[in-house]
């Protein structure tokens, strides 16, 4: 919705869909962390939370969503898996890896929109960019920052994030078989 002075304003649908996706984030946040012994990085579900974001909010809702659920963790709310918050935690070892979910939404909605802007995008399109900004971007990124705040090596945390690829593409699949769901359920298109 855009006003008289050209500011794009939120409709009430629009406001609940964002208020929505932090609560479904907040959520998956629940489902303690998984560690793994050779990557300080644990396995979590908020991954997903944050795919689904661009999927179906699209790049600035979307973004929103993430930027607003990130700013409560960095107040200190402790929404991060295994109950987790404050800057310190997001500039640690899994900063790359939050500084990546900021760009998720962003960069899935714009390429969303690139290939089909008024109906569904083709499944393997969708599952596509999903994967690739959702997982490779997201796993890449935050690899070689683990590598810079740990004594691990970039080949060592490159090839440790790895152990990420197989759940997160998992994870990649659920969310384009519900948002695409989602969408024709709220008639997105
Ligand atoms: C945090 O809670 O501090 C952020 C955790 C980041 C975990 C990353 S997200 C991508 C990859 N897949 C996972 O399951 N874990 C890592």
């Amino acid at each position: 919705m855009i006003n008289k002075q050209g500011a794009t304003r939120l409709s009430v649908r629009e406001v609940t869909m964002v208020a929505t996706m932090i609560a479904i984030i907040i959520v998956l946040g629940m489902f303690p962390g998984i560690p793994l012994g050779f990557i300080p990085v644990p396995i979590v579900l908020q991954n997903m939370g944050v795919m689904i974001a661009g999927e179906l909010l699209g790049p600035k809702q979307g973004s929103l969503a993430v930027w607003l659920f990130l700013i409560l963790v960095a107040l200190g709310l402790p929404l991060l898996s295994g109950g987790r918050g404050g800057i310190a935690t997001m500039i640690g070892p899994t900063g790359g890896y939050i500084v990546a979910w900021v760009l998720v939404p962003l960069l899935i909605g714009i390429s969303l929109k690139g290939v089909s802007r008024h109906r569904q995008p083709n499944w393997v399109i969708e599952y596509l960019i999903v994967w690739l900004f959702g997982v490779l971007f997201v796993d890449g990124l935050g690899a070689v920052w683990v590598s810079a705040q740990s004594h691990m090596t970039m080949v060592e945390s490159l090839t440790s994030s790895l152990t990420f690829i197989p759940g997160d593409t998992i994870k990649a699949v659920i969310s384009v078989i519900l948002v695409r769901r989602l969408r024709r359920a709220l008639s997105y298109f």
